[in-house]
């Protein structure tokens, strides 16, 4: 007997085909270096998150073993029956101590982070109000959550103050991923300070920007009520938490679900996270060096076409054509380079790029070669 289920899972699968949208898992040989490997063939990797270098840092690697010696293998259960070791409570106070915030509540990743804070926290008659390009961890929250959700143009501060019509809890990345560009934070600020709530995700600012790497908040001195860093990018391993007051901090440990009935992130991987903080709090020259790339980037790149001037290691390249962007992504592999072509839904119709992101393990000569390819590739196809 065919179920509905049948038919939609063949009809969305074959849509997605039609309209050139078909993503693929691809199995590479390590995605976390400036080169990987797939297919027998090596690629200079300009599509990672990693941007300080630290997730095939070798050092970091002795530093989980000596967590595993330390605290075994899998935490054994959620954090309120018997997951949560000293390993965790360090984790936390490190990150307290870092981002000058009374808590941190840990996740395993980033996604449920998000989710957990906007399920948990928003009941119905609340207001939430977004940028409209956050990621899709908290755009999903928004839509299922009982509040009434509002979104407001990309960085539009005009437009957020005439959305914000009463209390609020609003909500913005503070590096945009597909667009490597920076939220106007202190002018968001202004408008929340007295009757809303302010939520930060700086998955991608976080070890990038601020003094010791403290992220975009810190760059742009100011402090959101609710600020949520993943160690997935910059710090080179995975897992989140949600930094905030005593009282959230509080609420959360009580009702935040993704929190309470998921089991803990190992503990050896919480230490990791630990020594991962303390090199990218002192380790100043991997930020340096990002500065350094970003710099030979603008001078390779702001003559091309679709070129984007950011301030973060993300640097789209807007093209608009789903189909031709596969065609350049496809002859800039041919060439030795792994660049990920972003299409919708990832981001919006007509906007698809190709995102150049940059780590502290590049050289300055991967980033010449990458502009005589990319111009060759785009001679060819476009
Ligand atoms: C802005 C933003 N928030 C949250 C996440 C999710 O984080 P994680 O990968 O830890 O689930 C991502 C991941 O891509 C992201 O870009």
């Amino acid at each position: 007997m065919t179920l509905p289920f049948d038919s939609r899972i063949l009809d969305a699968v074959a849509k997605r085909e039609r309209q050139g949208l078909t993503r693929s898992i691809r199995t590479i040989e390590a995605g976390n270096t400036p080169s990987l490997s797939y297919q027998a063939k090596t690629l200079t990797n300009f599509s990672s998150n990693d941007y300080l270098g630290l997730a095939a840092d070798k050092q970091l690697s002795l530093e989980w073993q000596r967590g595993i010696d330390l605290y075994g293998n899998g935490s054994g259960a959620s954090p309120l029956v018997t997951g949560f070791s000293k390993a965790h409570a360090n984790l936390e106070s490190s990150l307290c101590d870092w981002l000058g915030f009374e808590r941190a509540i840990l996740f395993g990743s980033g996604f449920s982070a998000n989710q957990a804070l906007l399920f948990s926290l928003l009941k119905e008659g609340d207001l939430l109000v977004q940028d409209k390009l956050n990621h899709a961890s908290l755009m999903e929250a928004g839509m299922f959550c009982p509040a009434t959700m509002k979104r407001f143009r990309h960085n539009d501060v005009e437009h957020l103050k005439r959305i914000l019509t009463k209390s609020a809890l609003v909500v913005t990345e503070g590096v945009f991923s597909m667009d490597g560009d920076i939220s106007p934070l202190a002018d968001i600020q202004k408008l929340t300070t007295l009757h809303s709530w302010l939520m930060v995700d700086d998955a991608h600012g976080l070890g990038v920007l601020g003094s010791e790497g403290r992220g975009s908040c810190d760059f742009a001195e100011v402090k959101p009520d609710i600020l949520v860093v993943t160690f997935g990018k910059a710090l080179g391993l995975s897992g989140a938490a949600i930094m905030c007051c005593e009282n959230l901090g509080d609420y959360l440990a009580q009702f935040a679900k993704h929190h309470m009935y998921s089991t803990a992130m190992p503990p050896s991987l919480a230490y990791a996270i630990t020594q991962s903080i303390e090199r990218v709090r002192i380790q100043e020259w991997r930020r340096d060096k990002l500065n350094e790339l970003q710099c030979e980037y603008h001078q390779c790149f702001s003559f091309l076409n679709g070129y984007v001037d950011t301030r973060t290691p993300i640097k789209p390249l807007l093209f608009g054509d789903n189909i031709d962007i596969l065609h350049i992504s496809k002859e800039l592999a041919e060439r030795g380079f792994w660049l990920t072509a972003i299409r919708p839904p990832t981001v919006a119709k007509g906007s698809a790029r190709l995102r150049v992101t940059l780590t502290a393990n590049h050289t300055i000569e991967q980033v010449r070669k990458l502009a005589k390819s990319i111009e060759i590739a785009m001679d060819k196809v476009v």
